[in-house]
């Protein structure tokens, strides 16, 4: 199958990815935080394809994207207010919320579960699509399983080239990281998922905010988890990334000292003159973390190379958006975390 890439500005790709995904076929779509593989998610056929597609385990349910809050009762029911207040505040937006599905959402999408994810994304390209194609559209990041997240059409075609029909380009993913993930089926509301929107964000609309172990802990292939997909290994390079934490100079120290031919570092924009010897990669500018979050998986992607022996990876602290890039990079790293202030 050829894959044609066009450009999500014009009407007519939006068109023709309304046909493919109503006739049950797959198109990448972009979105305000990374693009997506999308299918009609009411088609168990379409969405077959999806996991097919992208290498994923039958297990991990996907999100539904919606063009708005009216279309939630559609496909939920037992629907709490905090619903509402979330798509209030945050929709469009980097936010899933995780609610209890109606019989209409085929088991395939739900990944076998009796709840379902539901986002409406920020991006014009990805609302028209969902619009015009009349359904909601079941997406999955649009990487290879395992790999770091796509936040450009080249890096969908670099997974993906021959293997779906159309990607839709909307230029580089503005967010950067996945959205955040809410579920709301339990007593308390409970984070799955760190993005877009931060933890405290939240908390302002919801008063509470439980996090689930799987945003804070290492978790094991056999442990339950509450979002099936934060127990696979994610965004990870091939070769072992270390996260160095601590002041700019002892991360810096510790780098050096352990630094061998063959190893990359990973790090912000204002540390490039200090590894001007380490083969330095920066994904953005500590002090704008929104650059950072948009950098990241691109780095990473670029840090996919088994000639690389050994990524040593600086970390943003604080909460909001750096919450999220601390959560995939802890992830990226199987959590090795060094404290360089403790090396020194
Ligand atoms: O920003 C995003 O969320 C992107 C764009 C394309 O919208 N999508 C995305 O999808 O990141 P995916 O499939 O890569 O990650 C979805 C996560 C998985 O960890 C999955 O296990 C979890 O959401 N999830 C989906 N449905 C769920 C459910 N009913 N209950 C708990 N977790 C769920
Ligand atoms: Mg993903």
């Amino acid at each position: 199958m050829k894959t044609e890439v066009l450009s999500a500005l014009h009407p007519v790709a939006i068109e023709m990815a309304a046909e493919i995904i109503k006739n049950g076929g797959l198109v990448a779509i972009p979105t305000e935080t990374v693009y997506g593989l999308g299918a009609n998610g009411l088609d168990e056929g379409a969405v077959a394809q999806i996991f097919e597609v992208k290498g994923r385990p039958q297990d991990n349910p996907l999100i539904l994207h919606i063009s708005g809050p009216e279309e939630i009762e559609r496909y939920c029911h037992h629907i709490p207010q905090a619903a509402y207040d979330l798509a209030e505040a945050f929709w469009p937006g980097p936010l899933t919320m995780v609610l209890p599905a109606k019989s209409n959402v085929p088991l395939r999408t739900t990944g076998g579960l009796s709840t379902v994810a539901l986002r409406c994304p920020d991006h014009p390209a990805a609302l028209a699509v969902i619009r015009a194609s009349g359904v909601p559209i079941a997406a999955p990041s649009a990487n290879l399983s395992g790999k770091p997240s796509t936040t450009t059409a080249d890096h969908v075609l670099f997974d993906h080239d021959g293997k779906l029909p159309l990607i839709l380009d909307g230029g580089p993913c503005r967010v950067g990281v996945e959205s955040t993930i809410v579920d709301l089926t339990g007593q308390r509301p409970r984070l799955l998922r760190p993005g877009g929107i931060g933890p405290e964000e939240l908390i302002e609309v919801l008063g509470v905010l439980d996090v689930d172990k799987a945003v804070t802990d290492e978790i094991s292939n056999d442990t339950v988890v509450h979002a099936p997909g934060m127990k696979y290994r994610h965004y990870a390079p091939q070769e072992p990334v270390v996260i160095v934490s601590g002041s700019r100079e002892a991360a810096a120290a510790y780098i050096h000292r352990h630094f061998e031919p063959g190893d990359r570092v990973l790090c912000f924009a204002e540390e490039l003159p200090l590894y001007a010897d380490c083969n330095p990669l920066s994904y953005g500018s500590e002090e704008d973390v929104n650059t950072l979050s948009a950098g990241l998986f691109a780095a990473l992607r670029e840090l996919d190379n088994p000639e690389i022996h050994q990524v040593y990876a600086r970390c943003p602290v604080g909460g909001g958006l750096a919450y999220a890039v601390q959560n995939r990079l802890k992830k990226a790293a199987a959590f090795h975390i060094v404290d360089a202030e403790e090396e020194l």
